[in-house]
């Protein structure tokens, strides 16, 4: 079975990746020393599927789970639902010495991560991601976190704060079952293709090549495929994360893409999911890195067409207006000390961290995949 490291010190933990893993949870619950009572978290949409699979293993192995159920939707991502998870928490009587598991994408992932983070300061969490993206990316690394509304601006609204309320708490491991995604819709399983290539692009650019050779086995839900793909990402992101535990440096490769993304992602009309708005950043980092020199024009067509290839959206639905789109960039979060940092492409598998990067090429980026350049248009 593939195993990956994350060799953090005192913190050490494996990724287990294997087609069919979960039917053994409760064999992987045991070897970590898990005792009962576990408190399950699962995405209420695996309910009558993973979950049960879940439960029956953890059950088989004398470990009773407590079903805790949370409803996977950004909006929910929030304190309230971490509050109920600790009620849920004290009746079933978990204590520092019990465990959370949790079961499902990356919202479940965050809400249960950080109740387990903080629960008595800290109860082992056992992460079982259930969409690519959470397998990828989400469930390792140790982030864990909530949303916050902010004030209400002049006009009354309050704008939601994407993982502001959040802890650094690893897992104590995370099981991948590359056979949960065969119930997952095709348009979040793309969303996590989105973040495979962004691994590629960082580290690895034989992970790019494996995606566009193996895009009908992609697509199929091969096995033996899928295994590969998600362990090969995997590493990128584990190499990262062991070398920059705490965000201080090399980490913010990880980004990627995502500057841009954030500044699309909360325009309704555009109707992006994240790993949509991320497929469409890495274009316009692309493009940026290329306006700047940094970048071969001919390998940003090459990433546009293979995100293309993977039924990913590398261009804007609508003609936002660029200076609305610079302005959002502004305040993402990824600014450091009030200034714009970006993750720029400077060959395939390669990346630099750019700090004040030409606001001139970040205009020209958004333009080349498809925003208005006029002043005022929209
Ligand atoms: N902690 C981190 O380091 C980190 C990294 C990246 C993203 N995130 C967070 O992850 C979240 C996005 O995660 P996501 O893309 O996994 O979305 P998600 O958790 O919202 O899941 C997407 C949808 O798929 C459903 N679902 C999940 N697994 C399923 C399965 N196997 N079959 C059928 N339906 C299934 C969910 O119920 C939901 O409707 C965001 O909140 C983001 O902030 C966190």
């Amino acid at each position: 079975m593939p195993t990956v490291h994350v060799s953090i010190p005192d913190r050490s933990y494996s990724l287990l990746i294997e087609h069919g893993i979960l039917g053994r949870l409760g064999e992987v619950a045991g070897s970590l020393g898990f005792t009962s009572p576990v408190l399950l978290a699962a995405d209420a949409n695996v309910l009558a599927t993973h979950a049960r699979v879940a439960r029956t293993s953890l059950e088989q192995r004398g470990i009773e789970p407590i079903l805790h159920v949370l409803v996977a939707e950004e909006k929910r991502k929030n304190l309230e639902a971490v509050h109920r998870m600790y009620d849920a928490m004290l009746a079933g009587r978990i204590e520092r010495r019990s465990a959370v598991i949790a079961l499902g994408g990356g919202v479940t992932g965050d809400i249960a991560g950080f109740a387990a983070a903080t629960f008595m300061r800290g109860v082992p969490v056992l992460q079982v991601p259930t969409t690519l993206l959470a397998m990828v990316d989400a469930a390792i690394g140790g982030k864990t976190g909530v949303n916050l509304l902010r004030p209400a601006d002049d006009a009354g609204r309050r704008e939601m704060a994407k993982n502001l309320v959040g802890a650094f708490w690893q897992p104590r491991a995370v099981v991948v079952d590359p056979a949960v995604l065969d119930t997952l819709d095709p348009r979040h399983f793309r969303c996590g293709l989105a973040e495979c290539v962004k691994h590629g692009m960082i580290a690895d650019p034989g992970l790019l090549s494996f995606i566009d050779t193996n895009h009908d086995g992609i697509e199929s839900h091969e096995p033996a495929v899928l295994t590969e793909l998600i362990t090969r990402s995997v590493r990128v992101k584990v190499d990262i994360v062991v070398a920059d535990e705490r965000e201080q440096g090399q980490r913010a490769l990880l980004n990627l893409g995502h500057t841009f993304a954030h500044a699309i992602e909360p325009i309704e009309a555009l109707d992006l999911r994240h790993g949509e708005a991320v497929s469409i950043g890495l274009c316009a980092a692309a493009a940026c890195a290329a306006a700047t020199g940094r970048f071969s024009p001919v390998a940003a067509q090459h990433l546009e067409a293979l995100l293309r290839r993977l039924g990913l959206p590398t261009r804007l639905s609508q003609r936002v207006n660029v200076d609305r789109l610079v302005a959002a960039m502004g305040f993402d979060k990824k600014v450091a000390g009030g200034r714009l940092r970006l993750v720029l492409p400077i060959g395939p598998g390669q990346c630099e961290i750019v700090d004040d990067p030409d606001l001139h090429s970040v205009r020209e980026a958004w333009v080349a995949v498809g925003a208005h350049p006029a002043r005022a248009a929209r």
